[in-house]
Parts: C-alpha cells; sequence; structure tokens
C-alpha cells in the first residue's frame, strides 16, 4: 500500500474542482495525480475524494477490496440515464449481464471474427482513401467501424454509426454535465436538454430493436439497457484511441510503411489468419503506446459503500475514488518502436482491473491494430494540423476538434511489400 495521501488545502482543491468544470479537466486531474504519487485527497462538503494514479492504491481499489465500491462519478450519473447496463449496474443485474457477454468476448471466440473485422477494416479503408488529400474527422467513421466489429462479435445487426454516436454525444454531456454539478441542476430547469436527452435515447433504443431484430437473442445483455451500455463501451473507447493513434502516425511516414507492411499481409479478408494477427507487431505496439498516453477511459470512478482505509486515509460511504490512468507513466513522448520492442513503459490500468475491468480487451486489441495495418497499407495519412489535439474528456478522452487528418489512396508507387512474418 502507498504511503499517505496528501490534503490539499482549500486554494488547491477550489483549482481542482474549478478544472473538473472546465475543458482542461484531462490535463489538470492528470498533473496533481502525477504531482503526487500516493494520492492526494479533496476535502469537500459531500466528503472526501481521493485522486492517484498509484498502482497499490489502484489494485487495492479495483481488486482486492472491490466489494468496498460501486461505480462512482460520471458513471454514476450515465446509469440514471442509460439504466442498468453491464457498464452501469451493479449487484445481481451486473452478473448476470457479466456472465452472459463472456462467452461472445473470449479471445478465441473474438478471433474466430477476424475475418469480419479485416473486411470492416477495408471498407473503412476504401472510405478513407476517396478523400484525396482533403481534410476528414474520422470519429463518425471509426464509430461504423467499430460497431461493425461490435456488431459482428454479438451476432447482431449493424447500428448506423452516425445515429449513435451523435445521440451519444448528448448523453455524455448530460452525464458529465450531472458529474460536475453533482446533479444541482435538475433536468426540469433546463427543458431543452431534457428533450435532447430524452430524442437522444429513442435513437439509441430504435437502434438497438433494429440490431436485435430477428436475432432471437435473448441474453442478460440484450435488453435495451444491456444493448445501451454494450453500444457506448463497445464503440466509443476504440474509436477514440484510433482517433488518436491515427494522429500520431499521420505525423511520421516511415512508421506509417512499416503499418502497411504488416497490413498488406492481410489484403483480403479471406485469407486472414490468426498468424496474421498475432504478426501485427508494429500496429498492437502503436495501439498500446497510444492507450498509454490518451487512455480513452481517462477516469475511472469509485464510490466507497463500506469502510475502508486507502494510502492512509480514512474513507467513508459516499467518499470518491478517482483513479488516473493516464498519470501512470510520466513519459509523455509517442514511441511505438520502443513499445514493439518490447521495452519502453505501458499502460497498466488503461483497460482497469478487477472484477470490472474490461470485458472487450481482446476486441479492442484485435480492431485496432487491423484497422491501423490495414488502412495504412491502403491509405496515406498527413496530420490534420501540425499540433497535437488537446483531449475533449467526457465518459471518455477524444481528440478535441474530431480526429482530423487529411488522407488520400497509395498511389501504385507508393505501395509497400509485404514484410515477412516475424512472430506467426
Ligand atoms: C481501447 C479500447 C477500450 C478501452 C481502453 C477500454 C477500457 C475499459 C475500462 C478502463 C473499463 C473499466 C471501467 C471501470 O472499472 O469503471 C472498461 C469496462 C468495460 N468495457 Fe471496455 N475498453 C475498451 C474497449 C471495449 C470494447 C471493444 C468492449 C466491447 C464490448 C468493451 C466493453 C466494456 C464493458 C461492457 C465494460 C464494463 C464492464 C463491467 O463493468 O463489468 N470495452 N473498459
Amino acid at each position: 500500500m502507498a504511503d499517505t495521501a496528501r490534503t490539499l488545502g482549500p486554494v488547491e482543491t477550489a483549482g481542482a474542482l474549478a478544472a473538473l468544470t472546465g475543458g482542461a479537466r484531462v490535463e489538470h486531474l492528470e498533473r496533481l495525480a502525477a504531482a503526487h504519487r500516493n494520492g492526494c485527497v479533496m476535502r469537500l462538503p459531500t466528503g472526501r475524494v481521493l485522486v492517484t494514479c498509484d498502482p497499490s492504491t489502484v489494485k487495492h481499489v479495483l481488486v482486492d477490496r472491490a466489494d468496498r465500491y460501486i461505480k462512482g462519478m460520471g458513471q454514476l450519473h450515465a446509469r440514471e440515464i442509460i439504466g442498468d447496463g453491464l457498464l452501469t449496474a451493479e449487484g445481481e443485474s451486473w452478473k448476470a449481464q457479466r456472465s452472459a457477454a463472456r462467452p461472445y468476448l473470449r479471445a478465441r471466440a473474438v478471433q474466430e471474427r477476424l475475418p469480419h473485422v479485416v473486411e470492416a477494416a477495408h471498407e473503412a479503408a476504401d472510405r478513407l482513401g476517396a478523400a484525396d488529400w482533403r481534410r476528414v474527422d474520422l470519429t463518425v467513421d471509426l464509430a461504423s467501424y467499430t460497431l461493425t466489429c461490435l456488431a459482428r462479435t454479438f451476432g447482431f445487426g449493424v447500428p448506423d454509426g452516425r445515429r449513435v454516436h451523435e445521440a451519444f454525444d448528448v448523453i455524455q454531456d448530460e452525464a458529465i454535465f450531472r458529474a460536475v454539478t453533482q446533479g444541482a441542476v435538475p433536468t426540469w430547469l433546463r427543458p431543452r436538454r431534457a428533450a435532447a436527452v430524452a430524442a437522444a435515447l429513442d435513437v439509441l433504443r430504435a437502434e438497438a430493436s433494429a440490431a436485435l431484430a430477428g436475432t432471437g437473442r435473448t441474453d442478460a445483455w440484450s435488453g435495451m439497457e444491456g444493448m445501451m451500455s454494450l453500444f457506448l463501451a463497445g464503440y466509443e473507447t476504440t474509436a477514440s484511441t484510433l482517433g488518436w493513434a491515427a494522429g500520431f502516425v499521420a505525423h511520421d511516414d516511415a512508421l506509417q510503411d512499416e503499418l502497411a507492411a504488416e497490413g498488406a499481409r492481410i489484403s483480403d479478408a479471406g485469407v486472414a489468419t490468426l498468424g496474421d494477427l498475432a504478426s501485427l507487431t508494429v500496429a498492437n505496439a502503436v495501439f498500446q503506446d497510444t492507450l498509454r498516453l490518451r487512455p480513452p477511459v481517462w477516469l475511472i470512478s469509485r464510490r466507497a459503500v463500506a469502510a475502508d482505509v486507502v494510502a492512509g486515509v480514512s474513507l467513508r460511504p459516499g467518499d470518491e475514488v478517482l483513479l488516473l490512468p493516464g498519470a501512470a507513466t510520466p513519459d509523455r513522448s509517442f514511441e511505438p518502436r520502443r513499445a514493439a520492442a518490447g521495452h519502453g513503459p505501458s499502460n497498466p490500468f488503461a483497460f482497469g482491473a478487477g472484477p470490472r475491468s474490461c470485458p472487450g480487451v481482446s476486441l479492442a486489441a484485435m480492431e485496432g491494430a487491423v484497422w491501423l495495418a490495414v488502412v495504412a497499407s491502403r491509405v496515406r495519412l498527413r496530420p490534420g494540423s501540425p499540433t497535437t489535439p488537446r483531449p475533449r474528456a467526457r465518459m471518455s478522452q477524444a481528440p478535441a476538434g474530431g480526429a482530423v487528418v487529411e488522407a488520400r489512396s497509395r498511389t501504385t508507387s507508393d505501395q509497400v511489400r509485404p514484410t515477412a512474418r516475424s512472430s506467426a
């Protein structure tokens, strides 16, 4: 267990709270967690909030004493809006959905879907290649790609990426608003927002019904609330990570060529094999290093439901713990080659830990690496802006202003030959 966390004074606490309500919440909270390696505590009228990235505290809260906590800030507020799906539920409802989703998300079951994922990546490359050096925002396209992969994994129809993304945009805005105002501004005081949220929920229910139509699915996750949770958890995180990754690789032509050489090996969905997947070393490293720097789940929150002592701090029921995966490694440079060579820092809890860790980790890793390799083999990317975008953080963090790049199909002279497999 870490040494005792430091209690912040009133000025620092006020600064942190102000930052939470503003656009720089990720940077501020990550800086705070990084500056206080044993954690720091804010004393608020509503209770204590422990902010930390210390690995032993993370393990204590998420794994060893997981039974003393429920999901906290942000997720509790999302639950008020989208209900008791796998992402947000607690107790028996959560257990039933988690065990019903497990068979679909096991590594072996996911890998059997590889040809579908390769096909979806080629469709994404077709769309992107048509840009002919125009600036494109990848956000909606990545939503379509990740929702397609999710639908193929669970065997339901493919939802409309734009409609789902736009609906969750409204819902995420509302969830973060409720989180930072601690529910102090009820929706009846905001009738326009209430109507937008109701309309967004209607869209999601319609998309979920259409996706399930004719499938005969009766699994615990296949109710309306279960489907909304799956949509949100299953698309936004991977799409945001790929948005950041595309921005990083757009600055490095040689890295794109290395990715392209891996992608050229899976040029045809029909011939993609598990060996191909295992040999996407550079693509995997790009995905992992992006997760280190820009974990989409930038904040893992827990609310104590029983007394606990963590990092020397006595927590009472209702107190919160905010875990910052992005602050875990101080090195802020994008170094996928170092990651591919098997050394360099990684993000130990980008996918969480313990009983509520991400069940979609195999799917995320597969769709991430396949998209990066296949798209690089077909399309050349250039940065959409000279600087790396700042994060826009709600339940997940995505590039502010969109995942913007310039793109064009590779010409014949720009084609890259496949490299020999190294690890298959
Ligand atoms: C890069 C991609 C992804 C990242 C970084 C990620 C990260 C995470 C993290 C950190 C959690 C734990 C949150 C907490 O403890 O409060 C989580 C939960 C979850 N993730 Fe993922 N995720 C990704 C992709 C996916 C995918 C593709 C699925 C597909 C179904 C998925 C489904 C879920 C679900 C259902 C939960 C809730 C699990 C529970 O509470 O029992 N995730 N994810």
